[in-house]
């Protein structure tokens, strides 16, 4: 199936991002680099792992009802993923933007908190959110997006590092917003409150919400005391 570029959205060290269309429909296509530094079969192999473990996991979440980008092609020997392309923006953007009023701001990042519990009570850790990650919506909806290393999970510590790695990327990245973190975590509690307990996921109990926050606390004091 043909993709037609249109615009290229980032080129980064794993992939170069293009926004354009497919079957008539809005997407975008993330096409696999090859780095120069790895021997031609590891990177193969590696990039081709990341690029078939993102699309099942979306399919997955997909599948429950989760709102993520659809799956349109997968391209393995092309090393090339077809997927709808989500409405907003980077949350890296509305933070970096003085003109952002600030309640889209507090909406976004009770939104951001929101979706990542709904994706831990799948057993998925997302494995990098970072603010180019998250994509805000104009009403302040947050989606995820850039699964490449997600990955199923029930022990509590993948949990409590993605919250970790949010909150470092808040505090490092966006310093003049304080408090953020406090509203993510916030409305990360709150979802669960609103939805009940996680239903049981094919491998078993996923860590409830308060055990994600707990482990959270204690990766942020063991990284500050290392250092
Ligand atoms: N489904 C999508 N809808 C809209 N925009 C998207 C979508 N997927 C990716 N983008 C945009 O493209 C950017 C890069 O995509 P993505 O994060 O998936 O690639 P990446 O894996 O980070 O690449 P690398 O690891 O090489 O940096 C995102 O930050 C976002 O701005
Ligand atoms: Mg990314």
């Amino acid at each position: 199936m043909v993709f037609i570029p249109d615009k290229r959205l980032h080129l980064g060290a794993e992939a170069e991002v293009w926004s354009g269309s497919w079957m008539g429909r809005s997407a975008v296509s993330k096409q696999r680099r090859s780095r120069q530094w790895r021997h031609p079969n590891l990177d193969k192999r590696l990039g081709t792992r990341r690029m078939v473990s993102e699309a099942k996991i979306l399919m997955r979440l997909h599948n429950a009802g989760i709102t993520v980008p659809q799956v349109w092609d997968l391209d393995i020997p092309g090393g090339r993923l077809i997927i709808q392309r989500m409405p907003g923006i980077p949350l890296i953007e509305i933070l970096n933007n003085a003109e952002t009023s600030e309640q889209l701001v507090i909406k976004a990042l009770r939104s951001t908190g929101a979706a990542i519990r709904i994706l831990h009570r799948q057993a998925i850790t997302h494995g990098d959110l970072s603010s180019n990650n998250i994509l805000i919506d104009e009403q302040g909806n947050a989606v995820l997006i850039d699964f490449g290393l997600a990955v199923i999970d029930y022990e509590v510590e993948r949990f409590g590092i993605d919250l970790h790695v949010i909150d470092e990327i808040l505090s490092a990245s966006h310093p003049n917003h304080h408090g953020a973190i406090d509203l993510v975590l916030s409305a990360y509690l709150e979802e669960e409150k609103s939805l009940g307990t996680a239903p049981e996921q094919s491998g078993g109990l996923v860590p409830t919400a308060e055990e994600v926050l707990e482990r959270f606390e204690n990766v942020r004091s063991r990284v500050r005391y290392h250092g």
